[in-house]
């Protein structure tokens, strides 16, 4: 090493020192912490927070977290995360199956054709949109509407699990197959499912068909209607 080189670098370390000296005077204990782990992602940070008593503190915290979701390989596809709409504070919950194009499109729930009925339902249930919470079991939308698969159902679990444990409402409704089953478990078809109370972690819920499937089949509005009217009674009742 050059004599030059060999002061350089005396001079840099003797800096470095005095600096370090410094530092220890005002009283840090290490300069750099070094993390002992990878770091966590807000994602694999919300998955674990489900097994733990955390909840993210609002709504908007969660959905700022489901808004990098990358868990499935739906988030390849999405133009939008439908995350989910209402009112935070909302005594009913509805929870549909998966956003479809026009909802991907505007990034908002229930906003098609099946979203029009749905409207027509509350409507008719004397409540509006502003006063009920809807949401989805997936985030992002299956290619060509198909069937949400199980793997994209568990990976958007902690979200809608999340979603209502921060609302806590008084009463869920499922729309169709996938939202019931999911919530309460089983793979008992919806037609036995529905117009019979459940419950999801201690609040009632109503498993019905889904607006989409009314579309289809017409002679299932009556007993949708039946499902909502022993729906309205119980919130009358609470
Ligand atoms: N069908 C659903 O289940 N959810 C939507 O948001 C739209 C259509």
């Amino acid at each position: 090493m050059s004599d030059k080189l060999y002061h350089e670098c005396h001079e840099v370390i003797s800096q470095g020192r005095a600096i370090l000296e410094d530092l220890q005077q005002w009283g840090f204990e290490s300069v750099i912490p070094l993390p002992d782990k990878e770091p966590v992602s807000a994602v694999d940070q919300l998955q674990q927070d489900v097994s733990t008593p955390h909840i993210p503190k609002s709504m908007a915290e969660l959905e700022t977290i489901v808004s990098g979701c990358s868990l499935c390989p739906l988030c390849e596809q999405r133009n939008k995360i439908v995350f989910g709409a209402g009112n935070p504070q909302a005594r009913l919950v509805l929870v549909g199956e998966a956003p479809g194009r026009e909802e991907d499109e505007k990034g908002y729930p229930f906003v098609g054709e099946a979203g029009k009925l749905l409207d027509k339902i509350l409507l008719a249930m004397h409540l509006s949109r502003e006063e009920v919470y809807i949401c989805n079991v997936l985030k992002c939308r299956p290619p060509d509407n198909r069937d949400p698969q199980p793997d994209e159902i568990a990976s958007c679990e902690p979200f809608l699990k999340q979603q209502l444990a921060l609302i806590q409402p008084e009463l869920i409704v499922t729309l169709g197959r996938f939202a019931a089953q999911e919530l309460l478990k089983t793979k008992e078809p919806i037609g036995k499912l529905r117009g019979n109370w459940h419950e999801y972690e201690g609040i009632p819920l109503m498993p019905t068909f889904h607006p989409a499937y009314l579309l289809r089949n017409p002679s299932g509005k009556r007993p949708v209607w039946e499902d909502m009217k022993q729906v309205m009674q119980r919130l009358s009742h609470n």
